[in-house]
């Protein structure tokens, strides 16, 4: 299972590739305002710090004004990902960059027939939202069960399946359970996947002991 980040705080982006585990970025307009920052300066710098696709989103919601953005976006750097929104003039904006060899990711994906009509758009990844689901009581962990068992169904579809909205490590392991292809984690989540209360109490545990012995391996 590959790991996007889900920021678009350069700091925190730098500090997390550090750990070799960051496969990718992704951002959405709330994530820019939160950054303060141009848009346009902010996915330089994180295609920069991160090889893998770094989805950056356009604002238009028709189909030129989608394009017009689109061909910004791209300019930046190979590794930017269009994001596109999952409506009619979305995906036929899908089509057009994906025909043209351009990274796209569909979002704002809340069932599965969207994900079929994401994934024959051509998206190179589909982003079913999964932590909004279950805030209006849907489970948001069986759109992604429908959507996978759909995809496995036509080998003709290529597209990810990319678990946006993920709000603890339960959504991340029961996406990895499923075989969803990418999870896109806060950084908070992300760097909760570390954490198990036995892993510090035995490493407290060694590091009391290997001190009485009064050695150092270097
Ligand atoms: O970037 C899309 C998605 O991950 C947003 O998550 O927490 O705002 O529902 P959230």
């Amino acid at each position: 299972m590959k790991f996007f980040v889900d920021t678009a705080d350069t700091a925190e982006i730098t500090a997390l590739a550090a750990s070799g585990l960051l496969d990718g970025v992704t951002t959405n307009p709330s994530l820019i305002a939160k950054s303060g920052r141009k848009i346009l300066d902010v996915i330089a710098e994180i295609c920069a710090i991160v090889p893998g696709p770094v989805s950056a989103e356009v604002a238009a919601t028709e189909y030129d004004g989608m394009i017009r953005e689109a061909n910004v976006l791209r300019a930046i750097a190979k590794n930017v990902t269009v994001k596109l929104p999952l409506t009619p003039d979305g995906l036929r904006a899908c089509r057009t960059l994906a025909d043209q060899g351009t990274m796209t990711n569909v979002t704002l994906c809340f069932s599965a027939a969207q994900a079929l009509l994401a994934a024959k758009a051509g998206a190179t990844f589909v982003s079913p939202f999964v932590g909004r689901l279950d805030d209006i009581g849907q489970n948001g962990m069986d759109l992604i069960a429908d959507i996978l068992q759909i995809f496995d169904n036509y080998d003709a579809l290529k597209t990810e399946v990319l678990v946006a909205s993920v709000r603890h490590p339960i959504h991340v392991i029961e996406a990895a359970k499923l075989g969803a292809h990418v999870a896109t984690l806060p950084p908070a989540v992300l760097r909760s996947l570390y954490s198990h209360p036995l892993t510090d109490k035995g490493l407290a545990s060694f590091l009391a002991d290997w001190a009485k012995t009064g050695q150092s391996i270097t």
